[in-house]
Formats: structure tokens, sequence, C-alpha cells
């Protein structure tokens, strides 16, 4: 069996074929169901168990052999043959490049806004924990607060949750800096609320934190219209109602005047002309207490706003849930932006 196997050996290292269709009989003849290699395996399986150790190796050379014949040879005939006529220096045409998600467009270009007043941005787990997420922002537990934002709890751990605002993100920012601190933290967060046009349980947010010596409502104020005017349009009016956080105090909710020249502008804003666009206020002392920042020293603002809201403001979009469905239809028309 040996000697008919070395003169197939020769047979097949000395065979090059001339073109596609002289490999594949060559492939049928050595590797088909009747053919070659398979008579010899037929035979090895009747060979005595000494023999079969040896010859088993040589019979996998050869098959090894052959297979790597038919690849190489194939890798030459499937070759491109190039067509003089076409131009490869020319440009590629991007015909389907993809688009920025607007929620994406909507976070980099407030990032923006507010990187040009000093402000950087800061990062942190979306998995956190009862204290940066509640209670060092003055809400202890059993606080009545705590029912503002419906909580995703893991059900094993309480002290374990999905962060429901990333105001945690400004604690750890503060416990590990010190003033002033400038700073801006974009995320993705998670409420346990039914999803309709107007909500989600998934959203994303961006609040910003400002804290030095001697920082006053009014720089809140300014820092605001700043922002207003540079995402809306130079036109833009905002104005500040009085509201409740328990991390700051005196808290505000923000409204943009939208103004009322249609019927949809009716609509939006519910005949007001004004739109709610984010909530803010001064740092309660306490919670710079519990970041480790002295309060008879310094104070600080913050702020926090949905982007989606932004967003749907900005683009006229009128159902929320678009944002999570990956449309086609509906990404593509953000591909030039
Ligand atoms: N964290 C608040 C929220 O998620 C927003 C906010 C941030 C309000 C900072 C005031 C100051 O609703």
């Amino acid at each position: 069996m040996i000697k008919t196997i070395n003169s197939l050996k020769k047979t097949i290292n000395s065979f090059s074929p001339k073109n596609k269709e002289d490999l594949e009989v060559f492939r049928i003849k050595y590797l088909g169901k009747k053919g070659v290699l398979n008579d010899l395996f037929l035979e090895f399986k009747n060979l005595p168990n000494e023999e079969k150790k040896t010859i088993g190796a040589v019979i996998n050379d050869l098959k090894k052999a052959i297979q790597q014949k038919v690849v190489d040879y194939s890798d030459r005939f499937n070759e491109v043959v190039i067509d003089s006529t076409v131009d490869f220096s020319k440009p590629v045409r991007l015909n389907n490049l993809g688009s920025r998600h607007p929620i994406s467009i909507v976070k980099n270009q407030i990032v923006e806004i507010f990187n040009n007043v000093g402000f950087n941005v800061s990062d942190g787990p979306e998995i956190e924990d009862d204290w940066h997420n509640f209670s060092a922002l003055n809400l202890p537990e059993e606080h009545p607060a705590r029912d503002m934002q419906d909580t995703f709890f893991i059900q094993t751990n309480p002290d374990v949750l999905l962060r429901t605002h990333t105001s945690s993100v400004q604690v750890r920012y503060m416990e590990n800096n010190k003033p002033p601190i400038r700073t801006l933290s974009p995320g993705r967060v998670y409420r346990n609320e039914s999803i309709s046009a107007r909500a989600h349980c998934i959203f994303h947010q961006v609040e910003g934190l400002y804290v030095d010596e001697n920082v006053s409502f009014i720089d809140l104020k300014e820092t605001l219209l700043y922002f207003a005017k540079e995402m809306f349009g130079k036109k833009s009016k905002i104005r500040l109602r009085p509201s409740y956080f328990p991390f700051t105090e005196p808290s505000a909710e923000v409204d943009i005047y939208w103004g009322l020249n249609n019927e949809d502008d009716y609509r939006i804003t519910k005949g007001t002309g004004w739109l709610e666009i984010l909530g803010c206020g001064m740092v309660d002392p306490n919670v710079l207490t519990n970041c480790g920042i002295d309060p008879k020293k310094y104070s600080g603002y913050a702020f926090g706003m949905g982007i989606e809201r932004i967003a749907m403001l900005k683009y006229n979009i009128t159902d929320l849930r678009m944002f999570y469905e990956n449309d086609i239809r509906f990404l593509k028309q953000f591909s030039s932006i």
C-alpha cells in the first residue's frame, strides 16, 4: 500500500492544471466521493492494527497535499483580471456612509457649547450604588422624594441600581476633584416608567456642575441663557420657575420661549408659548459636605436636562420611541448633519 501511496504522491506533486476545468477534474478524481482517496481509506480499514498507525499518517499527508494543490490553484485561477479601462486612482463613491444618531448629534452640540465656557466632560458607571445615586445627593433612605424617580433595583441587592440621573457622576467627580469644578456629565439613565410617546424607561441626560468660591444664582441664570441662545438661536428667551430638587436649594425649572406662531406651537407648548427644558439650582450645602467640599468656602450650581427632549424640539420629533427603533428611514434624515 505504501508503494501505491508514494507513486500517487509523485503524480500529485508533478500535476499542474492549465485551467479551472483541469483542476476540477483533478479534485473529483482524488477527493470526490468515489475518488482515489476514498478507495485508500476503504483499504485502510482492513489493515492489521499494527500497520494502521503508520499508514494512516501517510494517507493523511497525501490528503493534505491534494487539498493544498486544489487551494493553491483555485486561488490562482480566481485572480481578478484587471480591466485596463477602469481608473483605480478615482476616489471611492461613499454611497452608504451612515449617519450619526440624533441623540449623539445633540449631545455633541451641548458638550461643545459648554466646553466653550470651560466645562470638561466626566463619566461614571450606569450601574450605581445607593450612595452616589441618592444618599450623597441629600436623599437619605425613606426620603419621599426618592419616589420622584422610579428606580430599577437589582432584586437581590437594593444597594445596586441603574442610575436614575447622571447627578451620580457629579458626586463621584466632587469626591475625587477639588474646586474649581466645571464639569458636564452626559450619559444614559434608567427609570421604571411605562413607555409612551413622551416617556421611556431609558433616556439620556446631560448634567452640569460648577463649584467654586462665590458662585451665585446669577452665574447659573446667565450660563443657561447663553446655552439657550447657542442651542436654539440668538433670540431665545428663558424663564425660571421655582421648583424642588432634594440636591439643590433654591431650585428652579427652566422654560425657553418657543413662540405661538402656528397650531403646532399651541399644541407643543399647551398654549403658553413656553417649554420646559431643564431643572437646576444651587447645590445644597449638605451635598457639598457629603462629597468632602467645605460649603462655608465654596458654593455651586447644577443643572440637568434630557437629551431626547432637546432633540425632539430641535428636529420636530413627536414620538420619543423613534430614537430607539433604529428605523433606517428615520436615521437617514440626519446624514447631512
Ligand atoms: N437630576 C435631576 C433629574 O434627573 C436634574 C437636576 C440636576 C436638577 C441638577 C437640578 C440640578 O431630574
